[in-house]
């Protein structure tokens, strides 16, 4: 696995957030709903300290609404506010401001008490690349494209946000890494397009989602490229292609000789899947989570 991510990066990233943590009330972050642990920033429980945290369970239209429930559920046991969205259509960023100053009530509370009652609610928006936070921060303001605020003073690097009814957003400083510990999560983030293709070949990778698909959403597999699965009797050495093969065959998918064109099927599964074409899939589940820590 190769996934290149640069240590000076991280470094400066996390010096920026830690300065920008100090102006903000809570930290905001935004996760792939069909990843949500795997699509976190490994560091951010120690990077947000004691700050609340909002967590954004983001492209929700292409994960499966089931698994959602779950997921929000588990972080919310975990004292997070939860927030399912898209923030492509914008369903449910609505509720965004609301949840923010419930979570924050008690604060906001000893703002008045103080008097201070036009003092803004001030955010930190943090999250992977291509996990939808610039798309989500867009749809918050209401407009099409994110612009500075004219914030003078700032601290260069940092993005303020200003949305209507007291609500200030800051945009990541620095670019937050991903998890890079082992296969399965650089698999499950190329899968989902969160991370380049080039981590692996794009059949491998293909065959890596095939093999997971079968295990999550069968039934959507078959419904889709009209494959039989193999029967519990058959062997089988290397199950991803060997589906990749039947879902080629089945397509039509040749090359001279009638060798099946693999490396075809491979991109159109990827897209496919990224594109929600399969279904609403989640690829991992809490329970899986809980006995991948429970396993160390
Ligand atoms: P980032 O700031 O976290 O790096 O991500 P960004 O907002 O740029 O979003 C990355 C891609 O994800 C964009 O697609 C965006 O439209 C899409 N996206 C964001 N939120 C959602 C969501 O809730 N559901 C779905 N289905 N997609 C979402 P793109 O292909 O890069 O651009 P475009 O096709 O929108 O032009």
């Amino acid at each position: 696995m190769n996934i290149q991510w640069y240590p000076g990066h991280m470094t400066r990233t996390r010096r920026q957030m830690a300065v920008s943590l100090k102006q903000v009330d809570a930290v905001c972050e935004v996760v792939d709903a069909r990843i949500p642990q795997v699509s976190r920033n490994p560091d951010m429980d120690e990077i947000a300290g004691n700050k609340p945290r909002i967590l954004i369970l983001n492209r929700t239209d292409l994960a499966d609404p089931e698994a959602t429930k779950q997921w929000a559920a588990f972080y919310r046991s975990k004292g997070y506010a939860v927030l399912t969205t898209d923030a492509k259509s914008g369903a449910g960023v609505a509720k965004f401001s609301a949840a923010v100053r419930t979570l924050l009530a008690d604060k906001i509370e000893k703002w008045k008490e103080k008097g201070q009652t036009g003092r803004s609610v001030k955010v930190m928006v943090v999250g992977i690349p291509n996990v939808g936070k610039s798309t989500f921060i867009n749809k918050v303001l209401g407009r099409k494209s994110a612009k500075a605020a004219d914030k003078p003073g700032v601290t260069r690097g940092q993005q303020w946000f200003r949305v209507e009814g007291g609500l200030e957003l800051l945009d990541t400083p620095g670019i937050l890494w991903p998890k890079l510990d082992d296969e399965r999560t650089g698999i499950l983030l190329a899968v989902t397009g969160a991370v380049k293709d080039n981590i692996l070949d794009v059949e491998t990778l293909a065959c890596k989602l095939m093999e997971i698909l079968y295990h999550h959403a069968p039934e959507l597999l078959t419904e889709r490229y009209k494959f039989e699965l193999p029967h519990e009797d058959e062997e089988i050495d290397f199950l991803g292609y060997e589906l990749l093969m039947r879902a080629g065959r089945k397509r039509g998918f040749l090359i001279s000789g009638g060798e099946i064109d693999t490396e075809r099927m491979a991109r159109i599964l990827l897209d496919e899947y990224r594109g929600g074409k399969l279904g609403r899939i989640t690829l991992e589940t809490p329970d899986e989570y809980a006995e991948e820590q429970a396993n160390g």
